[in-house]
């Protein structure tokens, strides 16, 4: 079985038209005033972790791998994963910090790169397709929809135009345009066996770092497609079958828009929660109060002895009384997990989990 002829990039076809070029200007504004705000805040691994965290399971669940926050909770904080679902989300959430690292060291996006993440994305090395047989089915009916390209050859040849997309700028276009175009041509190639939605959508957040239009990755479209999954299915084949993208563009344009809204809410509330426990602690704890424990407490949901005393370079007897009295104090919740006591920051994981 052959796979679909699926035409190289650009797409032989006007992008910006008028509805196109109105959407993108809502979601431009949007994104802008994320990274205003996100620029502002001076622990940016904070913000990172908690987004990365919803992400993660977000994106996850499209697949079905369906988690709580607890149980995430748990298999962060524990040495072994048991639930397989959270093992998964935990997979996603490494390759997606794997990807931020490779762009920000390599600023690229490299066929290479994007083997790597799926490879932590599935933890398999099955690498590029080389046998025939995926196709994309309905899920409803189960019909097949789309039998995408096969052959080693031709998947590397059509990713080597992608990344060539990816880097040349000298078309003019919009890269929040591009990003539509470019999520579109990845889910076509549809390179590997499994892990392509995943693996895409970590793409997409790499490729808006990568042209600056987020600095940290902050800005994920999980959520959105996960609440509009038919439309997404819908305009993918759309485009396919007519060679229409603007209905396509325009949907990606509001994924942008509505996320970066609902991102800002949520780095907002989390810089509150920062800036009152830190005042709370201070007169609480006086004694204890520093500026690193704070970001400690705040830096996974969680925290335990170790990373106290590494973190603030205290003995293990100073750092586990602190967490006694912030636990004392209400600042904390424990719980015995394993050999461990984990102590939890209630409200990050609150505000994260709403
Ligand atoms: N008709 C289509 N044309 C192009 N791409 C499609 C089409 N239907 C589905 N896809 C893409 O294929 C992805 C699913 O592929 P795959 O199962 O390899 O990835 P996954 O990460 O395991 O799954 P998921 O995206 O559901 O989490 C979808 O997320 C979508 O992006
Ligand atoms: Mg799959």
């Amino acid at each position: 079985m052959i796979g679909e002829n699926l035409p190289m990039l650009p797409p032989d076809a006007p992008l910006e038209t008028v509805s196109v070029l109105k959407a993108l200007a809502k979601a431009s504004r949007a994104l802008a005033e994320l990274k205003g705000f996100a620029d502002t805040i001076p622990n940016k691994h904070i913000l990172i972790n908690a987004v990365t965290i919803n992400e993660a399971k977000d994106s996850s669940a499209i697949e079905n791998f369906i988690t709580t926050h607890d149980e995430l909770y748990q298999a962060m904080s524990g040495s072994d994963v048991q639930n397989p679902a959270a093992k998964e989300v935990v997979n996603y959430r490494t390759a997606l910090w794997r990807g931020y690292e490779l762009v920000e060291q390599r600023q690229m996006l490299t066929t290479n790169m994007i083997i790597d993440i799926q490879a932590i994305v599935e933890d398999s090395r099955a690498g590029i397709r080389k046998l025939p047989g995926t196709v994309l089915m309905n899920a409803a009916t189960g019909e097949t929809v789309y039998t995408p390209p096969c052959g080693e050859v031709i998947i590397r040849q059509l990713l080597s135009n992608l990344e060539q997309y990816i880097h040349d700028d000298s078309d003019g276009v919009d890269p929040l345009i591009k990003l539509a175009v470019i999520h579109y041509q990845f889910e076509s190639i549809h390179p590997f066996y499994d892990g392509n939605g995943r693996t895409g959508r970590i793409i997409n957040v790499l490729y808006l770092v990568l042209k600056e239009l987020i600095d940290s990755p902050i800005l994920y479209l999980s959520r959105f497609i996960i609440q509009n999954k038919s439309d997404y299915y819908r305009l993918l084949q759309t485009v396919r079958k007519t060679g229409a993208w603007e209905e396509w563009i325009i949907y990606i344009l509001k994924g942008v828009e509505q996320t970066a809204e609902e991102t800002l809410q949520l780095i907002k509330r989390i810089h509150e929660a920062i800036d009152q426990m830190t005042t709370e602690i201070r007169i609480a704890l006086p004694k204890i109060y520093s500026k690193e424990l704070i970001d400690l407490l705040f830096y996974e949901f969680y925290t335990k002895t170790q990373y106290i005393q590494n973190g603030l370079g205290v003995s293990r007897k100073t750092a586990a009384n602190y967490l006694q009295a912030l636990e004392d104090s209400g600042f904390l919740s424990s719980q015995k997990i394993g050999k461990e006591r984990i102590y939890q920051n209630r409200r990050l994981y609150d505000l994260v989990r709403n």
